[in-house]
């Protein structure tokens, strides 16, 4: 396992391995890095940093979560802002943290009012203070829309080129522009972010939403003294919109990507490399669960790259890209459905199903049980997906349809 190399790179940028994280929680203050990078976090992106004139109060309640029927956190939603905190303070966390952590990648995330001076301001004094990237946030879908930044730059593709020129012009240190997903077509805006000289993407940024209302108070979530707003969406949930913009900025763009967006396993991290990312952020699994996560991370992909008999992470890199065409282009024969008898219980759920919603195709026999009559079935896998027991698998075999 030790010979499996899983460092990576951005921008000319070593990593000793593809897991960063994301700007958030995690990020919003030195002592929470340090910690992060003492669990084995090769780099962390900062809670994104504005400028002190920039007036912004955290409200609370500011998380609400979406459960799946058994328990488990599947949807995130948060209504927070950016940092709190003073730009001096972090300056001197930031000097302080590359003092002790040379060796780990620190990328200063910034954000300021659309004057070409607060920008430039901001992304001098950060990469001043040792930072060895800067990620605008052109992305964050509440609160600071309605003071005309966040998202109200990233659904704007003049405004994010010309904003990313003016960092551009004044730091040397590799740029990244962070976009929103709460556009109609996120390449547009990435491709006017490499026009004003991105070195590098991340995508996604969280996806606005309303998690949910409270039906006791009729309050919507989080209800804060009774009122809510619309918020950034993030954890599992998001996951396939994430993987879906990143796939699509590596088939448009010829860029690094930095992916972030519904990463709570390993696996989740290898599906973003192998569409075109070749870093991944996480954030809202470790405000879950802890820094500690990493270590479960980081044997997993040893362990997958050994499996597949792959020396680097890097071999990963986008290899699935090509694998993502045009529906037109999409075969017609397709996979049928095959039931394992030893495993299923004659629930009759797929039965029902067929029945009710799809083709109709599974029936009862009387001597043998469920079986299948493909002269009905078009191949659709609805009764797979529906069956509580996965007994039932689309074959191998393929019938032209
Ligand atoms: C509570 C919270 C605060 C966040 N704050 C920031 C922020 O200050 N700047 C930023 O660029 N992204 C911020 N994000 C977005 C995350 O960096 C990340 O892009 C998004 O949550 C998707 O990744 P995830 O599903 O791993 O959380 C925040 C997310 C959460 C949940």
């Amino acid at each position: 396992m030790t010979m499996i190399d899983i460092t990576t790179s951005f921008c000319g940028i070593e990593l000793p391995n593809p897991f960063i994280l994301a700007s958030g929680p995690p990020t919003s203050d030195g002592r929470k890095i340090i910690k992060a990078f003492e669990n084995g976090w090769g780099g962390a992106i900062v809670k994104t940093l504005k400028p002190d004139h920039l007036e912004v109060v955290d409200v609370g309640p500011r998380f609400a979560v979406l459960k799946s029927k058994k328990g488990e956190i599947i949807g995130f939603q948060n209504i927070e802002l950016v940092s709190t905190r003073s730009l001096d303070v972090w300056l001197e966390e930031i000097k302080e943290i590359k003092k002790y952590y040379p060796a780990h990648v620190l990328i200063g995330s910034i954000m300021a009012d659309v004057k070409k001076g607060s920008w430039q301001d901001m992304a001098y004094k950060v990469q001043k203070a040792g930072v060895d990237a800067i990620e605008l946030n052109f992305s964050c879908p509440h609160g600071m829309p309605e003071k005309g930044v966040g998202a109200a730059i990233g659904q704007n593709a003049d405004l994010t080129e010309e904003i990313t020129r003016w960092v551009k012009e004044a730091v040397d240190v590799p740029v990244i522009v962070k976009l929103t997903p709460n556009v109609t077509d996120i390449t547009e805006i990435a491709k006017a972010a490499l026009k004003g000289g991105a070195d590098a993407i991340s995508a996604i940024n969280t996806v606005q939403c309303l998690i949910g209302i409270d039906l006791d108070t009729l309050e919507p979530l989080p209800s804060v003294d009774g009122y809510s707003t619309f918020g950034g969406y993030s954890g599992i949930a998001i996951k396939p919109i994430g993987l879906r913009a990143v796939a699509q900025i590596a088939k448009t763009v010829s860029v690094p990507i930095l992916a972030t967006g519904g990463v709570s396993k390993w696996e989740d991290a290898v599906e973003y490399l192998l569409v075109g990312a070749c870093v991944v952020q996480v954030c809202t699994q470790v405000m879950l669960e802890g820094y500690g996560i990493i270590r479960s991370f980081i044997d997993g992909l040893k362990r997958f790259l050994m499996d597949k008999d792959m020396q680097s992470v890097r071999e990963l890199i986008g290899l699935s890209l090509g694998k993502l065409k045009s529906h037109s282009e999409l075969s017609l024969k397709s996979k049928k459905p095959y039931i394992r008898k030893q495993l299923c219980k004659s629930c009759l759920k797929c039965m029902k199903i067929s029945h009710e919603v799809g083709c109709g195709a599974i029936k009862l026999n009387e001597l043998d049980g469920l079986e299948i009559d493909y002269s009905h079935c078009d191949g659709c896998s609805l009764c797979a997906h529906v069956c509580p027991y996965e007994a039932i698998s689309m074959s191998e075999a393929v019938y032209s349809l």
